[in-house]
């Protein structure tokens, strides 16, 4: 069985090239008519994406299946392999049906039983959450609201005093995160889209990190943690800002910039967009950055060729980071990402454009990393977190991802740097933007407009929600 991506296919000219080409042979469902059934995982003339684009490409014309290879340019081929991939998981997914789960009702899972409560009402879309040590809590909201609750989980206000911040499109306010010696100094980080103006008077914006104190309702002495060049700021809204952040065990602080659209600047070490950064706590550049001292280089630098990294987190025994990109249709990606290295986008891609159209013909090159998974189609995926609680012992160590379009809670067995299992936990109760361990253990799950709680429930004889296999990649 393949994973429960129901109805995820969309149309576009691949679709219509397969209709053109393929499907008097094929079926128009691609479940074989002369030509054979290409949703049943069996193939003749192997079934990996270079055989396909090979059986394509140059057919068994003494078999009745033409050669393409002179008609359709190899950027369509590779889109047409990944679009066999969508439909067969689409296909899949008629035998699985996910109801989404209700308040208070236990739901089961392969290694825990759980259930699933509102923890917090009428947020609007929450992007991020920071608990306190007083047991309230800090959430951010897409729009630009920094939201504080107290234990009782009564709004204690909107905070004030925030820096203008662009909230068209894709662009908002993104990550809070507290020092991890909050205690004893009381930094709160945040990541948002820093709104300004050019040259030319033009609204323009980029993501930007501050750190600041909470006294009151205010947020006071505001330091700026990381601050693109002016040159580097792109036309305002737009598309992907990344905007995660993470402290690693030596206390340098992590953060992600997305591509802006600017899909080759990925692989330019002279823009900040692309990449994964690493700063010392206060924004100083460390001295053993990669790019350090090579001209123009922005030396925050840690990693480059990613699209829009939307998900930042360290393996709590291992220290390995790991990054989640919302990739193209077909190639959302988990990495491990290291110092210095290079992921590819947009020279490699498991993915084409949302409209069906070619992005690259190449999923691997020498000198650029490959992901430790990707998802074909894609989930959409956001946020994650390493589990480390109480709550469910099974879980430790296991990381969860939270996905946009598929509205999925996944959980991925990661053992030395590769996903060995994928579960999905629950889907469909709309958008998941992150997920994390609060201090009681439970899982923590962001949702368009509420925070649910996903709390241990007695284990019964599992029943329901499939396991999914790895991913291969
Ligand atoms: C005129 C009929 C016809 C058309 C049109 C056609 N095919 Fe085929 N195709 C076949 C036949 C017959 C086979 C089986 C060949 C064999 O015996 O291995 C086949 C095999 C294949 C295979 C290999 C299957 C395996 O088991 O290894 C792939 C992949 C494939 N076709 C893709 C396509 C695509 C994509 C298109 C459109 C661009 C297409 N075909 C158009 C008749 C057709």
């Amino acid at each position: 069985m393949l994973s429960a991506q129901a109805a995820r296919v969309r149309t576009g000219k691949v679709a219509d090239l397969y209709k053109e080409n393929c499907a008097s042979c094929h079926g128009d469902q691609m479940q074989g008519a002369s030509a054979p059934s290409m949703l049943d995982d069996i193939w003749l003339n192997g079934g990996d994406d270079d055989s396909l684009a090979r059986s394509i490409r140059n057919g068994f014309p003494d078999r009745g299946m033409p050669a393409w290879g002179a008609l359709i340019p190899d950027k369509e081929i590779r889109a047409m392999v990944i679009y066999m991939r969508e439909m067969r998981a689409r296909n899949d997914s008629g035998q699985l049906t996910f109801a989404a789960p209700k308040d208070s009702v236990t739901a089961s899972s392969a290694l825990h039983s759980y259930q699933v409560n509102t923890w917090l009402d009428g947020v609007n879309e929450p992007w991020s959450m920071a608990f306190l040590p007083d047991g309230g809590a800090l959430v951010t909201e897409k729009r630009g609201r920094l939201l504080r609750f107290g234990a009782d989980r009564k709004v204690v206000g909107p905070i004030e005093g925030l820096p203008e911040i662009d909230n068209d499109s894709q662009a908002g306010l993104f990550e809070v995160l507290l020092h991890p010696r909050y205690a004893e100094n009381g930094w709160v980080y945040l990541a948002f889209s820093d709104l300004t103006r050019n040259k030319d008077d033009q609204k323009v914006s980029i993501t930007r990190v501050i750190r600041g104190r909470l006294k009151g309702q205010q947020f006071v002495d505001q330091q700026t943690i990381f601050a693109a060049k002016l040159e580097h700021y792109r036309k305002a809204g737009g598309v992907h800002f990344g905007g995660r952040l993470a402290f690693d065990r030596a206390g340098y602080l992590f953060f992600t910039i997305g591509d802006r659209s600017a899909m080759a600047e990925a692989q330019d070490i002279t823009r900040p967009n692309g990449k994964v950064h690493r700063v010392h706590d206060d924004g100083r550049i460390p001295a053993d950055n990669p790019f350090v001292g090579e001209p123009k280089a922005v030396e925050s630098i840690w990693s480059y060729g990613h699209r829009n990294p939307q998900g930042l987190a360290f393996h709590p025994e291992t220290g390995q980071l790991f990054d989640l990109e919302h990739g193209p249709r077909g190639g959302d990606e988990l990495n491990l990402v290291e110092r210095a290295r290079n992921y590819g986008w947009p020279v490699i891609s498991y993915g084409m454009n949302y409209d069906g159209s070619t992005l690259t013909t190449l999923t691997a090159k020498e000198g650029m990393e490959q992901p430790v998974v990707y998802w074909v189609p894609s989930l959409g995926v956001c946020g994650m977190n390493f589990y480390s609680g109480n709550e469910f012992p099974r879980w430790q160590n296991n990381l969860f991802i939270a996905s946009l379009a598929a509205q999925e809670l996944r959980r991925l067995e990661v053992v030395g740097g590769k996903v060995v299992y994928q579960e999905i936990i629950f889907k469909n109760l709309g958008r998941i933007r992150h997920v994390i361990t609060g201090p009681d253990g439970a899982l923590y799950v962001l949702l368009p407009s509420r925070i649910a709680r996903v709390s241990a429930a007695p284990d019964k004889v599992a029943s329901g929600h499939g396991a999914t296999p790895p991913t291969k990649g």
